[in-house]
C-alpha cells in the first residue's frame, strides 16, 4: 500500500496527491468512486489511468492496483507515483537535474517559445529533460518527468490535451500566453 502521512486527517487524503489540471481529471470524483465502487472486491484496474489520480486512491486505500495508459506520460506518472513506493530525489539528483548541460537539444525551445514559455524558461526545460538521463535509477527518471509534465500541464490553459490547438493558434499570431 502507497501510504504518506497526513498532518489533516483521513478527510483531506486526496491533497497529498499532486493537484491535476487538465479536461477529464477524476480528481474531484475521487471520494464519490470509491464510495460506489463493490465493497467486494480487492483489486482495481484503472484501463485509462491518465493523471493516475483514480489508481492512487484505491491504492492508498488498500487495494492492489493495475494501471493501464497508452500515453508515455501518463505511463510515467503512474509509475512514479503508483509503482514507485520508496524512491524520491535527493538534493544530489536535483543538483543533476538542474545543470547545465551542453548536449541538450532544443526541442522545447523550438516548438514552444512564445506559446506557452519564453526562450530561457524553454531552454531551462530543454536542458532538464537532458540532464533526466544521467540519473541512475528508473524511478528517479520517472518521477523527474512526471513532475517536469505536471509543472508543464499548469501553464497550458485547459492542461495538456490543449497544446496542439494554441500551437495551432499561436502560428496565426492570434493568442500569446
Ligand atoms: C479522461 S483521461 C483519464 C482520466 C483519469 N481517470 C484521471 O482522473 O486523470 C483518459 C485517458 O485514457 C487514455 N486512453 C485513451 N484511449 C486509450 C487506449 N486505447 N488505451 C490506453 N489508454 C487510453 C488517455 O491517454 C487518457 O490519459
Amino acid at each position: 500500500m502507497l501510504s504518506q502521512t497526513t498532518l489533516f486527517g483521513e478527510e483531506y487524503k486526496i491533497h497529498q496527491f499532486p493537484p491535476t489540471q487538465y479536461l477529464g481529471s477524476k480528481e474531484k470524483l475521487v471520494n464519490w468512486i470509491l464510495e460506489v465502487a463493490p465493497k467486494d472486491i480487492k483489486t482495481v484496474f484503472d484501463a485509462f489511468s491518465g493523471s493516475s489520480v483514480v489508481g492512487y486512491y484505491f491504492k492508498d486505500s488498500g487495494y492492489k492496483l493495475y494501471s493501464n495508459d497508452f500515453l508515455k506520460c501518463n505511463y510515467l506518472i503512474a509509475k512514479s507515483l503508483l509503482e514507485n513506493k520508496e524512491i524520491t530525489l535527493d538534493e544530489n539528483d536535483l543538483a543533476i537535474l538542474l545543470n547545465e548541460n551542453t548536449k541538450a537539444d532544443n526541442l522545447i525551445e523550438s516548438v514552444f517559445t512564445g506559446v506557452f514559455f519564453e526562450r530561457d524558461q524553454a531552454q531551462f526545460l530543454d536542458k532538464f529533460r537532458a540532464n533526466v538521463e544521467k540519473l541512475d535509477n528508473e524511478y528517479k527518471k520517472a518521477l523527474a518527468l512526471a513532475i517536469m509534465n505536471r509543472s508543464l500541464t499548469r501553464k497550458v490553459t485547459l492542461g495538456h490535451f490543449a497544446h496542439l490547438k494554441a500551437i495551432e493558434y499561436s502560428k496565426l499570431s492570434l493568442i500569446h500566453i
